[in-house]
């Protein structure tokens, strides 16, 4: 991963009295909550160290991404807006949301909220299946756009490969030239559909999001992107908390050793393989935990553990 760092030190700092005190009132609640959830893992100054330093890595068309994002699938209304604007308060700036959510005008509303300038976030929004085609995909696109108040997206990804995507593609291939997105990809595609996608394209995806976590590694599908230059992203990188990943046994005992939790040793192992990763949640302390995760390092031993609780299968039967 290239370690250079999003800085956001520059930015105008547009608090209010009344927010500073909230923010504090938050953050010292969290110190003295979460130790007793049961490890150190978290400490309020490292989220305000963070708040800056997410790394980023460089896709095949030379654009950064941040390697951490926070992911917006099912949350709606008001809990999207202010989930939205408080992820973006602790530091996150990569959004990812979907047509499909039916949450784009309440992201848009949470980024208008913060106020942060529109430089400085990374937006992926996806084409739906029922969008596919040449045509339906300039529309969705130009839909989402005035959904999520913006005049361009920094990654567009075909939701999955259904209906027309190939038509999808050429549209998408014509908005990036024309400057609308950023970079295009792909999402929930196997190796076998990126190679007949790749039969009519001319620009190669920069991304595919597919379903990976500590439960199901998709290695043929990690080994075939990472030949081809196509950065992998991990969707419900916790699995939902499926197959009760956030007291697993293995990931709790390496937690122990460096003081994390199961959740940041999940998202730590996702970085160390170099996987972008957008976990969801509502609660800002659960926000600043997932985003205090580069002050330690998985040993190889610890990376092979990991390593032996692939199942091989997916955690969500009822999405394939
Ligand atoms: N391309 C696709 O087809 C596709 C499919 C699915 C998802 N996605 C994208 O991927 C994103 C992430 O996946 P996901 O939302 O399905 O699931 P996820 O991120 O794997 O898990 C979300 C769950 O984890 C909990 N959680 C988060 N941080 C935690 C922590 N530190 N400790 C304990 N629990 C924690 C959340 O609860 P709390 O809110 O209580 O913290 C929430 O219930 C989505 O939001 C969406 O943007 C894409």
């Amino acid at each position: 991963m290239d370690k250079k760092i999003m800085d956001t030190r520059n930015q105008p700092n547009p608090m209010k009295r009344r927010d500073f005190l909230q923010k504090t009132a938050v953050l010292a609640a969290s110190a003295i909550f979460l130790p007793a959830l049961g490890n150190r893992a978290y400490s309020a100054t490292n989220a305000i160290k963070n708040k800056s330093a997410i790394p980023t890595v460089k896709l095949n068309n030379g654009l950064l991404m941040p390697v951490l994002g926070f992911g917006t699938y099912s949350l709606k209304g008001d809990i999207c807006q202010r989930s939205v604007a408080d992820a973006i308060a602790v530091g996150y700036r990569l959004f990812d949301t979907a047509t499909r959510y039916g949450n784009e005008a309440f992201v848009g509303a949470g980024i208008k909220q913060s106020g942060i300038k529109r430089e400085n976030l990374f937006i992926t929004s996806k084409v739906w299946v029922d969008d596919s085609g040449y045509e339906k995909t300039k529309t969705a696109f130009e839909t989402s756009l005035k959904k999520l108040g913006t005049d361009y997206l920094d990654l567009y990804l075909i939701h999955r490969p259904r209906g027309d995507f190939k038509g999808s593609w050429k549209m998408m291939e014509e908005l990036h030239k024309a400057g609308k997105i950023k970079a295009i990809g792909i999402s929930n595609f196997t190796p076998a559909q990126y190679k007949d996608l790749m039969s009519v394209a001319t620009i190669k995806p920069a991304v595919n999001q597919i379903e990976t976590h500590a439960f199901f590694h998709e290695m043929d599908s990690y080994n075939d992107l990472k030949k081809n230059g196509v950065q992998m992203e991990a969707w419900a990188p916790f699995a939902e908390g499926r197959n009760g990943l956030f007291t697993n046994e293995t990931l709790a005992a390496i937690g122990r050793k460096h003081h994390k939790t199961t959740a940041q040793v999940s998202l730590r192992w996702h970085y160390q393989r170099g996987v972008v990763a957008i976990p969801r949640t509502v609660q800002k302390a659960h926000m600043m935990e997932n985003l205090n995760i580069f002050d330690f390092k998985l040993t190889p031993a610890e990376m092979k553990a990991i390593a032996a609780l692939d199942l091989n299968t997916s955690q969500f039967p009822e999405w394939t």
